[in-house]
């Protein structure tokens, strides 16, 4: 007879029984019930923690997580901007495909992390690196190009901050925006599974809020009156990946830190981790070569002054 943990889950999606690690067979199970629930559309929170970043992690899927950056720089439509800036830059990944795209422009990388701008400052030392909050960053003098790849997720209240953001950029420029739009995908309404275990679920909240993003429709809708014209588009890219374990590590690296952090100890720590370990072996199967195949959607925007 196995005795099982506090963290036994009982949702109408998904029924997860985390057990002991001593006596677990193989270490856990996830039943998917006949009608998982449909998750809500990416709402804007209103509160958004941070958590820690840690730049190894990171950059250990730094080509995938680089595609879309290469991706929205190639969209802009802009010959020569003198001035960008790159918002959420973090270890200046997608800092360093602006430089390639524009080698004479006088660019600019922003974060709030400060390991993130000490990987950045010494990978690229000759460059300008500052360490600062999207959310209460203003240009002193404009910039032909506010630039912000994988971040602005982080950041609450769109519905202010992306017009603001709007007014930094000069006329005739443009800013250019990349954030997941994943919230419906398996591994996203995994983590909201069991982040509704009644071991943790209190201590939550800030974690389910910490990621959000609106539909095209909202951002259009924001932008619109302030833009020259504006292109909006969603890329489902579908990385390959050597198998479950691998997309627990990608998501180390990003949307999970925020739940980890919530948590008190290491023993729970490994629990959330084992149970999403679990989950993602059931929802995304090994392709004929044990590949398996990731799926993951990206919103970009592009609106010109
Ligand atoms: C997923 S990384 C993206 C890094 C890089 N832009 C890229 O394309 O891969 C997100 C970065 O956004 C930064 N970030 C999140 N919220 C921020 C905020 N409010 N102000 C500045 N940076 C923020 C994080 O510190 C992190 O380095």
């Amino acid at each position: 007879m196995l005795s099982v943990t506090p963290w036994q889950i009982s949702t109408a999606g998904f029924r997860i029984t985390c057990l002991t690690v001593a006596e677990a067979p193989g270490p856990f199970f996830l039943e998917q019930q006949s009608n998982p629930p449909q998750s809500p559309p990416g709402s804007l929170a209103v509160t958004r923690p941070m958590p820690s970043w840690d730049a190894d992690l990171y950059l250990k899927f730094a080509n995938q997580r680089t595609q879309p950056a290469i991706d929205l720089i190639s969209r802009i439509s802009l010959p020569h901007p003198g001035r960008i800036i790159d918002l959420g830059c973090g270890p200046g990944n997608s800092t360093a495909m602006l430089h390639q795209r524009w080698p004479a422009a006088d660019i600019i990388g922003l974060d709030s992390s400060r390991e993130m701008i000490s990987v950045a400052s010494q990978a690229y030392p000759d460059w300008t690196w500052v360490e600062g909050d999207i959310a209460s960053w203003a240009a002193a003098i404009p910039f032909d190009l506010v630039f912000s790849n994988a971040a602005l997720q982080w950041v609450a209240n769109h519905a202010e901050v992306i017009p603001l953001l709007l007014e930094q950029v000069s006329p005739q420029g443009a800013l250019a925006i990349q954030m997941p739009a994943h919230f419906q995908s398996p591994v996203h309404q995994l983590l909201l599974e069991i982040a509704k275990d009644p071991a943790w679920h209190h201590s939550m909240q800030d974690a389910i809020n910490a990621i959000a993003v609106g539909r095209p429709s909202f951002y259009y809708d924001i932008l619109q009156p302030h833009t020259s014209k504006i292109d909006l588009w969603e890329t489902e890219y579908i990385h390959i990946m050597d198998g479950p374990l691998a997309i627990l590590d990608w998501i180390r690296g990003t949307g999970l830190r925020p739940f980890l952090e919530a948590l008190e100890s290491e023993e729970q720590k490994s629990c959330f981790e084992q149970l999403l370990l679990s989950g993602l072996t059931t929802a995304y199967p090994r392709q004929k070569d044990g590949h398996v195949l990731f799926p993951f959607r990206r919103l970009f925007i592009v609106a010109y002054r």
